[in-house]
């Protein structure tokens, strides 16, 4: 207030002034180190700047899961990647991760184990946690219509996600005299459809932001890439097809290509 109001009136100084020095006199100079911030100090420089860069998180991870890219792409983004120590996690619905199922027992990821040693998930409580960590513009709206549009069209590429995981697993892991041919084209029709209104409803709100919508889109998008290239998603989806090519060049994208 005072800063930015140079006319104040001088007995409002003069106030300000009096409490800054005895604010001063009460707090501990810079020169007085405190026994125990002394011992948690390291002793060299090169020690410290350890200490300061070593990632204070765990990720369960794995590279092929558009889930856990998600949340690379959204570390990169915001310049916090140092910040997470990766753990592979390998694992299906039929095998789960043991070393992950205490701190997630529905043996999903990812998971991020924080500082103080809780663990998150999933991927949507991920992304907001790690969006209210760094000091950059929010890739999630706070609040809003912008919030809840922008959670919708992440949900939606979350549940194209959703189907062609689901798809995978029914596909790469149960015998083909198995497979339930009308689930499998119920799971293809739902992304269908949901390319479908991204091409028709959302290529200009996808352009304007690189955020929590179009980073989901992206990843799914990735994925479909990745296992299900017979979807050949393009042909429908032109629009689409030319901004993925736009963003897929984005250094956070290239770094988290799922690679087989
Ligand atoms: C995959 O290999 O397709 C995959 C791996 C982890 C999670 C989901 C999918």
């Amino acid at each position: 207030m005072l800063a930015k109001n140079p006319r104040a009136p001088l007995g409002i100084w003069f106030i300000a002034l009096s409490f800054t020095t005895i604010a001063s006199g009460l707090a501990p100079t810079r020169d007085i180190e405190l026994p125990l911030q002394r011992a948690m100090l390291p002793d060299t420089a090169t020690d410290r700047d350890a200490a300061m860069s070593a990632p204070s998180m765990t990720l369960y991870h794995n590279p092929l899961s558009p889930f856990v890219r998600k949340v690379m792409v959204l570390l990169h983004e915001t310049g916090q990647q140092d910040r997470v120590a990766l753990q592979n996690s390998v694992l299906t619905p039929v095998n789960p991760d043991l070393t992950l199922i205490d701190d997630n027992p529905l043996s999903k990821i990812p998971a991020l184990r924080l500082a103080d040693g809780n663990v998150i998930h999933d991927s949507r409580v991920i992304l907001d946690y790690l969006d209210q960590q760094h000091v950059g513009n929010p890739l999630i709206p706070r609040e809003g219509s912008a919030r809840w549009r922008r959670l919708t069209l992440a949900s939606l590429a979350d549940g194209i996600m959703d189907a062609a995981v689901l798809i995978r697993y029914e596909v790469a892991l149960r015998a083909p005299e198995k497979h339930w041919d009308e689930w499998l084209d119920g799971q293809r029709d739902k992304i269908r459809r949901a390319l479908a209104l991204l091409e028709k409803d959302a290529i200009a709100e996808l352009t304007c932001h690189f955020d929590v919508a179009a980073i989901s889109v992206a990843c799914a998008l990735g994925y479909l890439d990745l296992r299900h290239p017979d979807l050949d998603w393009r042909t429908a989806n032109p629009q689409l097809a030319e901004w993925y090519f736009e963003v897929s060049q984005r250094p956070s994208m290239i770094a988290t290509m799922p690679k087989i």
